[in-house]
């Protein structure tokens, strides 16, 4: 566990007996930032199948080819960044290629540094890894994360779609090239 940064916040990965708690965390991020957009009946059957026991996250949590980072306040989780291989529909990518498959932070965190140090472990494992590239998708509407993504050398590099219930967004695809260990900060 390291401390830095805010001193309130401590960044680990995810405790075997903290799975729920994470879960939960990414199940109130997700909802906060884009709840507004669906009908509830549907959003909260996506929720429950990504956020649930046995859903998405809890599948990539046990799976050794996914790596997180997640920032504790106090031992709760308020953020993590989730790196994956490339499961994006980028054009062309390069072998080896990663993607940051989400980084999230609740809204209290925002602007305080907690996803700026989630970034740069993303940045510094990709390099570590002797990685190439590194991509991410975001959707098209969501200015915050694209202002935040472009301060940290990301650029539109192709498109896709996201689908919930009866509504297809568009999604857009981004990646930075890694050209070796990330600057920290
Ligand atoms: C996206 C996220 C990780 C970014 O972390 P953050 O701590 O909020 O990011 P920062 O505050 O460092 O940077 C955000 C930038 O957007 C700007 N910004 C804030 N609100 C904005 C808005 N409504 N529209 C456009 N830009 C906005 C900030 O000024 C800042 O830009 P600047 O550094 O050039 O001034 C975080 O907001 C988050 O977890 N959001 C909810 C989940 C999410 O959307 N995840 C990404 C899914 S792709």
């Amino acid at each position: 566990m390291r401390h830095d940064g805010d001193s309130r916040i401590s960044y680990g990965t995810p405790e075997a007996g903290g799975h729920r708690a994470l879960r939960a965390m990414a199940r109130r991020s997700f909802a906060e930032t884009f709840g507004h957009l669906y009908d509830p009946g549907p959003f909260g059957a996506f929720l429950d199948g990504a956020y649930g026991p046995g859903g998405a996250m809890a599948r990539d949590l046990a799976d050794p080819a996914v790596r997180w980072l997640v920032a504790f306040r106090d031992a709760v989780p308020v953020g993590y960044a989730k790196l994956t291989p490339l499961r994006a529909p980028a054009p062309a990518p390069a072998p080896g290629a990663l993607e940051l498959q989400q980084i999230y932070v609740l809204g209290e965190w925002h602007g305080r540094g907690v996803a700026a140090r989630l970034m740069h472990w993303a940045l510094a494992t990709a390099a570590a890894d002797g990685a190439p590239e590194i991509y991410l998708t975001v959707f098209d509407h969501n200015e915050r994360a694209k202002r935040f993504y472009r301060r940290h050398g990301f650029a539109e590099a192709g498109r896709c779609t996201f689908t919930l219930g009866d509504r297809t967004d568009d999604d857009r695809i981004w990646r930075r090239g890694i050209e070796g260990p990330a600057a920290g900060g």
